[in-house]
């Protein structure tokens, strides 16, 4: 059994990217690991949310890993604010943190590129917090998609150099993780780059969208103006509907479209009509469960109290001895 840890932003409702770039592996690892899952608030105050709506917004986060099976018994599942030990451990590893790499990692570039007015050193530290999160449970594994990839690396560096200063073998090295395979990076529907909360209006479908809404975002999808000739490369466009047809339809569904695309006879709309079908048929049961869950107000207060104490006990033990590893001791 090894230790894992991830968590996800409540900046919004969980789409399909975070459902398989993350949700789907929490919940088979579940059955198997030490396992602890968390709504990463402390992240999302980069941003400035309003205080009235971070409260709801994290509700239907947890009513969101609840619908979709992770399961408060099996896995510790905690609001990571509940656990004010990683703050006090991510000050202690921000000592050990360099501006250099800081400004040099890839999503602090973008962030201060795409939101310039709010270059907050809460975004410079954000590798240093998330770093914080996952060993102070000391995890292995880490189960993420495509885009976390580097905050891994950073991690691991980290981890390491304490290690080094220290002259200890106290934290693990952990690992981005899928069940042995790539990193999943999910696309969006508006034809560039990944499915994502910040990527636009309509570039994301969210797991509690009705089937209405999930039709018309498909079918309102980017394409081209389709192949001209018989085994014309796909567009980027394209190439991500045929990518989301392939993690949300069975194999003949892809078979055949692809066989229509490569015989130039492909019909985009029927592209659309089926995927959004699959994904309705993919989400439905999921935003009942959501829904229902949600309006529980004392069923999320059990289960939120139940994992802060959980996660509390583990984190404590690590900062207790960080604590002494850096030579702070009682007098
Ligand atoms: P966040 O909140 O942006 O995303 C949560 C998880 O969803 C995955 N994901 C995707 N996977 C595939 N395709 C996509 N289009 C897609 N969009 C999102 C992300 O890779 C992630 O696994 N910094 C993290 C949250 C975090 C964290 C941690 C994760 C904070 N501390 C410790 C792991 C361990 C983030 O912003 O993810």
């Amino acid at each position: 059994m090894q230790t894992v840890v991830s968590g996800i932003r409540p900046t919004g409702n969980l789409h399909l990217g975070n459902y398989f770039g993350a949700i789907r592996n929490f919940v088979k690892m579940q059955e198997v690991d030490r396992c602890f899952f968390f709504i990463a608030d402390y992240h999302s105050l980069t941003t400035h949310p309003v205080p009235n709506d971070l409260h709801g917004t994290i509700r239907n986060v947890l009513a969101e890993f609840l619908g979709t099976g992770v399961d408060p018994e099996k896995a510790t599942l905690y609001v990571q604010s509940d656990v004010p030990e990683v703050a006090e451990l991510t000050l202690i590893m921000n000592m050990n943190a360099y501006l250099g790499e800081l400004l040099r990692s890839t999503s602090f570039k973008e962030k201060a590129r795409t939101q310039p007015e709010n270059v907050n050193a809460g975004l410079l530290t954000y590798p240093v917090l998330m770093a914080a999160d996952i060993i102070i449970h000391k995890a292995l594994k880490v189960p993420v998609g495509k885009d976390q990839e580097q905050h891994l690396e950073m991690t691991r560096t980290f981890a390491k150099r304490f290690n080094r200063m220290y002259h200890v073998e106290y934290f693990p090295e952990p690992l981005a993780y899928n069940f042995g395979e790539n990193l999943v990076k999910i696309p969006g529907l508006n034809g560039s780059g990944k499915m994502g909360k910040s990527e636009g209006e309509g570039n994301a479908i969210f797991l509690i969208d009705p089937p209405e809404v999930i039709r018309k975002k498909v079918m309102r999808a980017v394409t081209d103006t389709g192949p001209a000739e018989p085994g014309q490369p796909k567009s980027e466009p394209v190439e991500n509907l045929f990518t989301l047809i392939s993690v949300m339809s069975d194999l003949q569904t892809l078979d055949f479209f692809e066989e229509e695309y490569q015989a130039c006879r492909i019909r985009y709309g029927d592209l659309k009509k089926q995927l959004a079908e699959d994904i309705i048929r993919f989400t439905a049961p999921l935003r009942e469960k959501i829904l229902d869950i949600a309006s529980n107000e004392d069923y999320l207060r059990k289960v939120t109290r139940l994992g802060a104490e959980k996660a509390r006990e583990s984190a404590a033990k690590t900062v207790k001895e960080v604590r002494e590893i850096i030579g702070f001791k009682a007098f």
